[in-house]
């Protein structure tokens, strides 16, 4: 940022830096649907969780409730907030089959009717381990018609599917810029309700923590590198230049679909099951060869290991364990290619050709199964 350190002064003390926040905030809430007056950035999805969370006065006693499919993240927030404030959390297991929304719906109702006093619901827009696109107007509106403030954690849907902000009228939504939409790492949205304007305010107390308005409480004044926020509309106009969000929806969901049906086959595995409209474009689950389902216990830790062991060979996917089995969550975007998953279906043949002996060399220490030890 040439133009800030040329001039410093101007940068910080007399709004430059201010008039750049302000437009990036305009052109982003159009993108998403968003009145500017509700919308502010912050540096990632868990920033804007924890924001949203600090802003609510809890009692003891108090319910959040959150999904097995939830960001990791969530379960530890939800752990901090039961030591700090003496809330109780309450986990919906999301259970398969999911064949229609209604089969989403009916699993929160019947938790939401089985646990008085829930204050707070927390759902992924796109579930981290599952790349389910949830039902999201209709939870909202059950959590509201419940009393139940909603946060929703769409760390993947901005650039990744359309976006009205207004419409689905949650308590709060925070989603990365800096995964779908091109931004540098470090860039979030957090969309605020009015109703919620006077209480929310972010994390580090700072100059302008008592501005009369959401978005003048948000502007950065202590010094910071708020680039990434600032060049939100190159990413914008970047985005847009590959064809929008439509063009670029469309060609990676229709080449995912057939890649993962292509490493299903290859693995005589299966792709995750889902009603087609419930699954997020640019993201497919394929679940790993029976080799690692009987060996390995589904835990996050065996799939950072697998991730680990795969990225020594110089190929990287994302294993999510989720459903009782390891899945290798596939991404597309529009710099991956057909023979990228290729390289990850053959990566995968050679870990099944190794696993016995890097179990044997007790390599990476693996959690087996019972049965298996
Ligand atoms: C649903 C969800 N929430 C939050 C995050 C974390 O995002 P960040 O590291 O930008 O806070 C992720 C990351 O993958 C995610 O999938």
């Amino acid at each position: 940022m040439r133009e800030r350190d040329e001039d410093p002064d101007g940068w910080y003390r007399f709004s430059k830096e201010k008039l750049l926040y302000l437009d990036a905030i305009k052109q982003l809430a159009e993108f998403v649907g968003s009145e500017p007056s509700n919308l502010v950035f912050v540096e990632n999805a868990s920033t804007g969780t924890n924001t949203a969370l600090n802003s609510i006065r809890f009692q003891t006693g108090d319910k959040i409730l959150f999904t097995s499919h939830g960001y990791a993240a969530v379960a530890k927030n939800v752990a901090n907030l039961r030591k700090r404030a003496g809330i109780t959390e309450v986990c919906l297991d999301l259970k398969l089959p999911i064949r229609s929304e209604d089969d989403i719906i009916s699993q929160f109702e019947r938790v939401i009717s089985e646990n008085e006093g829930i204050k707070v619901a927390l759902i992924d827009h796109i579930t981290c381990p599952s790349a389910i696109l949830m039902p999201l107007k209709s939870l909202i509106d059950l959590c509201h018609r419940n009393g139940i403030l909603v946060i929703v954690d769409g760390a993947h849907a901005p650039g990744h599917i359309p976006l009205n902000l207004e419409e689905l009228s949650a308590d709060f939504y925070t989603g990365n810029i800096h995964k779908w939409l091109f931004s540098p790492r470090g860039c979030a949205l957090f969309w605020v309700h009015p109703n919620h304007h006077d209480s929310v305010s972010p994390l580090v107390v700072s100059r302008n923590h008592e501005r009369k308005t959401l978005v003048e409480r948000f502007i950065p004044d202590a010094t910071r590198d708020s680039s990434a926020y600032l060049v939100v509309p190159d990413a914008l106009r970047f985005h847009k230049s590959l064809g929008g969000l439509d063009v670029i929806l469309r060609r990676n969901r229709d080449s995912l679909r057939g890649v993962a049906k292509l490493l299903a086959e290859s693995w005589n595995s299966e792709v995750y099951p889902l009603a087609d409209h419930l699954r997020a474009p640019n993201m497919a689950l394929v679940a790993m060869p029976s080799i690692f389902q009987e060996l390995f216990e589904p835990s996050d830790a065996n799939c950072t290991k697998m991730m680990e062991w795969l990225h020594g060979k110089n190929v990287f996917v994302c294993f999510s364990s989720v459903s009782g089995k390891i899945w290798a969550r596939l991404s597309m975007q529009v710099w991956n290619c057909f023979e990228d998953y290729l390289k990850v279906r053959d990566a995968v043949h050679e870990m099944k050709e190794e696993v016995p002996y890097i179990i044997e060399e007790g390599k990476f220490s693996f959690e087996l199964k019972q049965s298996k030890l």
